[in-house]
């Protein structure tokens, strides 16, 4: 093939796009060549697409100054998109949704008991995807189930402060970082690890991860508010039916006492919790803490020394988490 180039070391270079189709095609495969017993809840989640955005995250920081993507990268990005699918199969279970990414979720289609079982058997193929990188000692300095570790804390201290209206600014920050945040950090550092960069090159990677999976939870929390279930593909208006607490409501909170009071006290209507939110500008505030998170990654992002095209890319992805 042309836009393949063949290293010393016999690695086929690919190309991004050449890239992006593989990841996919990992994916697909590893979901319905499973064994007979689950191939078909699998297939039942391979039969609708994610955003992929986790994966080129990964394929986007691997890109090298000729724009090419080392395989390995390609093992990794799987193994990060099945993460993420298996997290989303738990969360399905925990929050009751119906609906992901415009299908019946599992949960719903086949039972929670299936779905808890497939969840973890996900977790599996992703370890199993990553254990087959080339290069297995710099795939271990990735630490991925370090990062598994850190968004089930996030879940888990979500669950806990199930209904917690006292949640804190600082609180809920915590658990998005865990339950978001780590795996985008982990989609970062997983591309940008097979590049020979510095250690300090190589924790730039990982913050700019890190604040766009910020980003990207503060805004899918604001979707639950101002999107409709048609455009997001999933439910809306049900964190709070569901007892999540976000950032929109605990500023209304903070600046409605009377209001924080009343649901305390009593049921509050999803109208009333609009109205709170809509009166407190709380779609506005978490705005601007996302425009925070932004300026952060665009000056890490400054700081990285790579081709234009690669920036444009890292922006592009940016932007798409901020909804931009
Ligand atoms: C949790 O976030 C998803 C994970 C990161 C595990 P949400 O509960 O807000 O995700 P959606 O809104 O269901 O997609
Ligand atoms: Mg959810
Ligand atoms: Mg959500």
């Amino acid at each position: 093939m042309i836009n393949k180039i063949t290293l010393d070391e016999n690695i086929e270079m690919l190309s991004y796009e050449e890239a992006i189709s593989l990841v996919k095609q990992e994916v697909e495969r590893a979901l319905v060549k499973s064994p007979h017993l689950i191939r078909d809840y699998l297939k039942h989640l391979a039969s609708s697409q994610g955003k992929y955005i986790r994966a080129v995250s990964v394929i986007v920081a691997a890109l090298d100054d000729e724009g090419k993507v080392h395989p390995d990268a390609i093992k990794a990005a799987g193994a990060i998109e099945i993460i993420h699918l298996a997290s989303l199969v738990h969360d399905d279970i925990i929050d009751n949704a119906d609906l992901r990414r415009g299908k019946l979720t599992l949960q719903k289609k086949y039972g929670k008991r299936t779905a808890v079982i497939c969840g973890d058997y996900l977790l599996s193929l992703a370890l199993k995807m990553v254990s087959e990188t080339s290069d297995k000692k710099r795939y271990s300095q990735l630490d991925l189930p370090d990062y598994i570790s850190r968004l089930c804390l996030g879940e888990l201290e979500q669950h806990i402060n199930n209904y917690n209206l006292n949640l804190s600014i600082y609180q809920y920050l915590k658990i998005i970082s865990g339950k978001t945040a780590a795996l985008f950090e982990a989609s970062f550092f997983a591309g940008a690890m097979v590049l020979n960069v510095s250690e300090e090159q190589l924790r730039k990677y990982r913050q700019i991860g890190y604040y766009i999976g910020m980003i990207f939870q503060l805004s899918d929390d604001c979707i639950d508010f101002d999107t409709t279930k048609e455009v997001a593909n999933k439910p809306v208006q049900s964190d709070y039916e569901q007892g999540v607490i976000t950032l929109p409501l605990i500023h209304a909170f903070k600046n409605l006492n009377h209001f924080k009071k009343k649901a305390v006290d009593e049921q509050v209507t999803r109208e009333e919790i609009n109205q709170a939110v809509m009166k407190t500008g709380g779609l506005d505030f978490t705005q601007g803490l996302i425009k925070k998170y932004y300026n952060k990654s665009i000056k890490r992002l400054d700081e990285l020394m790579i081709t234009d095209d690669k920036k444009e890319k890292i922006l592009l992805i940016l932007n798409k988490a901020s909804r931009i």
